[in-house]
């Protein structure tokens, strides 16, 4: 049996995170051996939410894909594309836009929440309500069998279904409707401050920084807010420090810190700078590949134009196959 297709994509909008790597990258990593995985950098995406300012996005994507592939995602097995580069995503989306009434992306629970939240950008555009659209688009367009998804976007993957059911029916089955996989839950990786780490919240480590930044950081981290003093016994529990550790470190290693930390025995200082050492011990392969590849021009490129090449044919056929059906083919 030929393997299941995986889908996912991600909007270049910064540096991938510590939070990445225990969220999404571990698992795409586990993903690319079982499935037939395609992992795509969501240009047009970042673009619905920041188009006010798009001056980053190219340089995003490069480093994207940098991260993926430094993590272990081996573009021998996993076909790595840019979205912009198969333009046309954005006349499927516009096909797609056709048999999808209003309401449908007026009722998606993300886009009303965002529209609340988020006081810093201009989301009233008809690119950022279509957002679901061009996302249904990315997956139908490659046959996507499977998309890994964590809760938040469940909505989107079922009016991917909705929409390709109301396609289907109209126009013939041209389309796959795509399951959702649950992600396994990644790890949840707390930030400088204790909150989750986030580029937004200005307290995320970023994989592909430097040793001496990384440490530098790691020596501001938050722990038990209750121990004020080196005497005071502190409580690992509730202390952002041993959460991040526990991820990195040797488990002995790690018991024995605790340990300490509940007798006052050692002090949060010396356990930064242990924690430091570990987490650039552990990011040191990842980084050393990082920058073997940062250093060859234009490798990233190469990747995403073998990527989209490799896709190329399958796009060339369904979407003859949709234009005959919607009789906007070229003529005779
Ligand atoms: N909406 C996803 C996010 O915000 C990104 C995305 C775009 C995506 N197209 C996709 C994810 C297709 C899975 C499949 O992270």
């Amino acid at each position: 049996m030929s393997k299941k297709r995986i889908l996912t994509g991600y909007r270049p909008t910064g540096r991938l995170t510590l939070g990445h790597w225990f969220g999404n990258l571990l698992n795409m990593r586990e993903l690319q051996e079982e499935y037939e995985a395609y992992y795509f950098v969501a240009d047009w995406h970042a673009l619905t939410s920041d188009w006010q300012d798009t001056h980053a996005i190219r340089q995003y994507t490069e480093e994207m894909v940098l991260d993926w592939v430094a993590a272990g995602i081996d573009p021998s097995k996993a076909t790595i594309y840019r979205q912009s580069d198969v333009p046309e995503v954005a006349e499927l989306t516009l096909y797609l836009t056709m048999v999808t009434p209003m309401g449908w992306l007026e009722r998606v629970p993300s886009y009303k929440e965002q529209r609340e939240q988020i006081s810093d950008k201009d989301l009233g555009n008809v690119g950022f309500f279509m957002y679901p659209l061009l996302q249904a688009a990315d997956i139908a367009i490659v046959k996507g069998d499977i998309v890994p998804v964590g809760e938040d976007q469940l909505p989107h993957l079922e009016l991917t279904r909705e929409v390709v059911r109301r396609f289907n029916g109209q126009y013939g089955d041209l389309l796959v409707e795509p399951a959702a996989k649950i992600a396994k839950q990644g790890a949840r990786v707390p930030g400088t401050d204790g909150r989750k780490m986030s580029k937004s919240y200005g307290n995320a480590i970023y994989l592909s920084e430097t040793e001496e930044e990384t440490t530098k950081k790691v020596m501001g981290f938050m722990t038990d807010p209750a121990r004020k003093l080196k005497t005071d016994p502190g409580d690992p529990a509730i202390c952002p420090l041993h959460q991040v550790h526990a991820l990195v470190g040797d488990p002995a290693d790690i018991a024995e810190w605790e340990k300490c930390c509940r007798t006052a025995e050692c002090g949060c200082v010396a356990h930064k700078r242990a924690f430091a050492e570990d987490l650039n011990a552990y990011l040191a392969d990842f980084r050393a590949k990082r920058a073997e590849l940062a250093a060859r021009p234009d490798y990233a490129w190469e990747v995403l134009s073998e990527g989209a090449a490799r896709v190329r044919p399958a796009i060339d056929e369904l979407m003859g196959a949709v234009r005959t059906s919607m009789h906007v083919d070229a003529a005779e």
